[in-house]
């Protein structure tokens, strides 16, 4: 898939480093050729023998080693390959790429190359939520670089949150996309999927059926196209896809976090089947049976996403909703669209008989400013296919 696409792989010093092994080894059985350079920093974290060993190539490390210069000048080796991965995108990395710095061999190459690049960030939670390296991150976003990540989860610092480099996988089925360029190639989409938890107490929650099926093909049709896909996932059944950045949350409220940290975006497409509501008190302890007799739960009404979304002052310029209906499904969503705010609502018949929810079909109605289109009973992933081809007209 990848055969005579040749990928330089700047190595950076970071915990996450040891993931490059696996990355070399999968472009490598993908047919891509890797030349790998290693910051002074990585070497901490990988020895140049093992990357060496594993990319059956020279490893580059001293901008200042001679040697190499004769046989393969920096600029050279800039424009060698197809592509410039970044893996793991250190803190440090990014705001010497933003401030154009080139100290080094690999900040130098990153300033001479003329070719795409892609960074997998990897750092820890406080660093990332930094303002400075926000800023950067939008910087480098406007300066047309590729992000894949990071992910949330937990950290090797023992800390937990979005920080984490992305999967070797994941940084490969990125690196396909992009080497496929598609009509969404550029254009960040944010992705809700799956139900949400709602705590009643440290072991008891408020659920609902969704599997995430539904969310995860679009996820996948959507990167397929070539968007950076940002996924934000309550608890769902089924596993998210590769390729994207994934954003893993438990509640409604986080969703929104999420969700709202993600921007901006180019479209926001909420299959995500949030709670309503939540359990307005906070039970820091398990309830008991007792004498009290059944406990009663007050419950409160959570944030509506879509809803904000689509008044935000950062706006995608495509939100689409879906609407889950078990009667009148039309009149109801094209209701809820204009209650919503939203440009497309995807409505469909969750009642019982129909199997959707849960299932491996779909029977969708698109309702936009223009009316409401039938779709056929299609498997879910032929509606995200649709769905995703439908999203790229209207962004392009
Ligand atoms: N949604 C959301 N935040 C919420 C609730 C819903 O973003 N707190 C989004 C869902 O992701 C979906 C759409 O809004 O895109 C569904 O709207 P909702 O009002 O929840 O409708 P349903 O649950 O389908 O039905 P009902 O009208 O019965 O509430």
């Amino acid at each position: 898939m990848l055969a005579h696409t040749r990928v330089t792989l700047i190595i950076g010093g970071g915990i996450a480093a040891y993931k490059c092994l696996d990355l070399i080894r999968q472009l490598r059985a993908a047919g891509a050729s890797v030349t790998p350079v290693l910051t002074r920093a990585a070497t901490q974290f990988v020895t140049p023998m093992s990357v060496a060993a594993l990319a059956g190539s020279q490893v580059y490390q001293d901008l200042f080693d001679l040697k190499d210069e004769a046989e393969m000048g920096h600029i050279q080796l800039s424009r060698a390959s197809d592509l410039i991965v970044v893996a793991p995108a250190t803190a440090d990395l990014m705001a010497k790429m933003v401030g154009g710095h080139a100290d080094d061999l690999a900040s130098t190459l990153l300033l001479a190359t003329d070719k795409p690049v892609l960074i997998a960030p990897a750092m820890n939670v406080r660093m990332w939520q930094h303002p400075a390296t926000q800023r950067n991150l939008a910087q480098l976003r406007a300066d047309g670089v590729q992000v894949i990540g990071p992910n949330s989860g937990d950290m090797a610092c023992g800390e937990y949150g979005p920080g984490r480099m992305s999967e070797p996988a994941e940084i490969l089925a990125a690196i396909k996309a992009h080497s496929t360029p598609g009509p969404l190639t550029g254009k960040r989409v944010l992705v809700t999927s799956g139900p949400t938890h709602e705590p009643i107490d440290p072991v008891r929650y408020i659920a609902n059926r969704s599997s995430g099926a539904q969310g995860t093909a679009i996820g996948r049709a959507l990167r397929d196209l070539g968007a950076e896909v940002i996924f934000v996932t309550g608890p769902a059944t089924v596993p998210p896809p590769e390729g994207v950045t994934l954003h893993p949350v438990e509640t409604a409220r986080e969703m929104l976090d999420a969700c709202l940290a993600a921007l901006p975006v180019d479209a926001a497409i909420m299959a995500a089947a949030v709670a309503d509501w939540r359990v307005a008190t906070d039970f820091i302890q398990k309830i008991k049976k007792g004498p009290q007799g059944i406990p009663k739960l007050d419950l409160s009404e959570n944030p509506d996403i879509l809803a904000t979304l689509s008044s935000h002052a950062q706006r995608p310029r495509l939100v689409v909703g879906f609407a889950a209906e078990t009667e009148n499904v039309i009149a109801h969503a094209t209701a809820k669209r204009a209650r919503k705010g939203c440009d497309w609502i995807v409505a469909n018949d969750v009642s019982p008989a129909t199997g959707i929810m849960g299932g491996a079909e779909n029977a969708v109605h698109l309702i936009t400013a223009e009316g409401s289109e039938d779709w056929p009973r299609l498997l879910k992933t032929e509606v995200a296919t649709r769905l995703a081809t439908r999203i790229a007209e209207a962004l392009t």
